[in-house]
């Protein structure tokens, strides 16, 4: 059996390979609530043989929405609407998570085939924006957001405990807290958006108290039976390497210490200065030493997109479950494909009978 194909247990979830789709938006709601779209989208990819099928960024309210197409999760109707999808994935096999996120001061921004840039200001379909300090991204997204009020933290926390409820109620069993890619939590943490002299700026911890409390305040509602975990943005790629490692391990260690029961390794994209060193899995080491140095385990995504990159991850002990993405939209079917590259016996038990019963024998194609 090759690793990739090795069943992974977290708390009481059981995932049945080491094969994650990770949050991909899809930027077709309306007003936060899902579409068509995302229940085929969602249940095709589930179907797919992957164990683990996390639904996109879903917005704990209206302004931590990235775009006027993203999901989520700020009324019942909206929980009540992903309970179905939530089925369909359990029935195809898979466990159903869900992210949950705040834009910050990435937010009103237009969808990325619509140019992903801030909307105009004054265009009705935009909206006020909010982060740690009065720091607008950079050219791109030019939009100054308002400095977040005490208040306004508050509030933000209870937003996220609200929809980790409904996130339970509608059925999902495995919840994600989007703190990475420059979107609230994650500019919390980096200096290039938080100039804060308070305690929520300045020094490590009160840098990483955002982050902490919202998940700490998470951990009291989420069941303690089911994964809790966060995406995190560990490196920059702005020159500053070591240091902000050394602070994304502490951090690390510290949401172990407040209930997390898995990292998701991820880039911080706090800066549009950044150079990151794009290539297959570039990311894959430094995300092994999160692991042995917080000794938690991690999830981790980027150009892991060929069975043997993604099964060697496992076996050589880097990643715990591997996040493929893009090749999922390619090719919704990529475990049952993954399967068949490495020799799995019976490659189609990744599959649902409908389909499997067919491929049983691979004498039809080959
Ligand atoms: C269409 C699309 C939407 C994405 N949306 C999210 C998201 O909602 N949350 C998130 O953390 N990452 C998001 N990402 C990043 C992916 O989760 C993943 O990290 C990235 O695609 C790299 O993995 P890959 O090389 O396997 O595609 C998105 C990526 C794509 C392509």
């Amino acid at each position: 059996m090759s690793a990739l194909f090795t069943p992974f247990n977290l708390k009481d979830v059981s995932l049945r390979n080491r094969i994650a789709i990770p949050p991909m938006c899809q930027y077709n709601a309306v007003d936060g609530l899902i579409t068509d779209w995302h229940r085929v989208h969602l249940a095709g990819l589930a179907r797919g043989g992957a164990g683990l099928v996390i639904v996109e960024a879903t917005a704990v309210s209206p302004e931590g929405r990235i775009t006027p197409g993203c999901t989520g999760l700020w009324n019942d109707q909206q929980a009540q609407a992903f309970a179905p999808i939530v089925a369909s994935i359990r029935a195809a096999g898979a466990v159903p998570g869900i992210q949950l996120a705040h834009a910050g001061r990435k937010a009103s921004s237009n969808r990325p085939w619509e140019g992903g840039d801030h909307i105009a200001a004054g265009d009705p379909r935009g909206w006020r924006t909010i982060a740690p300090s009065s720091i607008a991204f950079g050219d791109h997204l030019p939009r100054v957001p308002a400095a977040m009020t005490l208040q306004d933290i508050v509030r933000v926390r209870e937003d996220f405990v609200a929809a980790a409820k409904r996130a339970q109620a509608a059925g999902f069993e495995w919840l994600e807290l989007h703190f990475a890619h420059g979107y609230l939590g994650q500019s919390f943490f980096s200096a290039h958006s938080n100039q804060r002299n308070d305690a929520y700026g300045g020094s490590l911890d009160n840098r990483s108290r955002f982050l902490l409390e919202t998940l700490a305040a998470v951990r009291d509602v989420w069941p303690e039976h089911l994964p809790l975990t966060a995406r995190f943005g560990v490196i920059e790629y702005d020159g500053r390497d070591e240091e902000t490692l050394a602070e994304s391990i502490e951090l690390a260690k510290n949401f172990k210490r407040a209930g997390l029961d898995m990292l998701s390794v991820s880039v911080g994209f706090s800066t549009p200065a950044a150079q990151i060193p794009w290539a297959p899995a570039f990311l894959v080491p430094v995300a092994e030493r999160i692991r042995r140095e917080a000794q938690l385990p991690v999830a981790s995504a980027w150009g892991i997109d060929t069975p043997e990159l993604a099964n060697r991850c496992v076996e050589n002990g880097q990643l715990d479950l591997v996040m493929v993405g893009r090749a999922h939209l390619a090719d919704p079917h990529w475990a049952y494909s993954a399967a068949r590259k490495l020799g799995i016996d019976r490659a189609s038990w990744t599959l649902p009978a409908p389909y499997a019963h067919w491929l049983e024998s691979y004498a039809v194609t080959e």
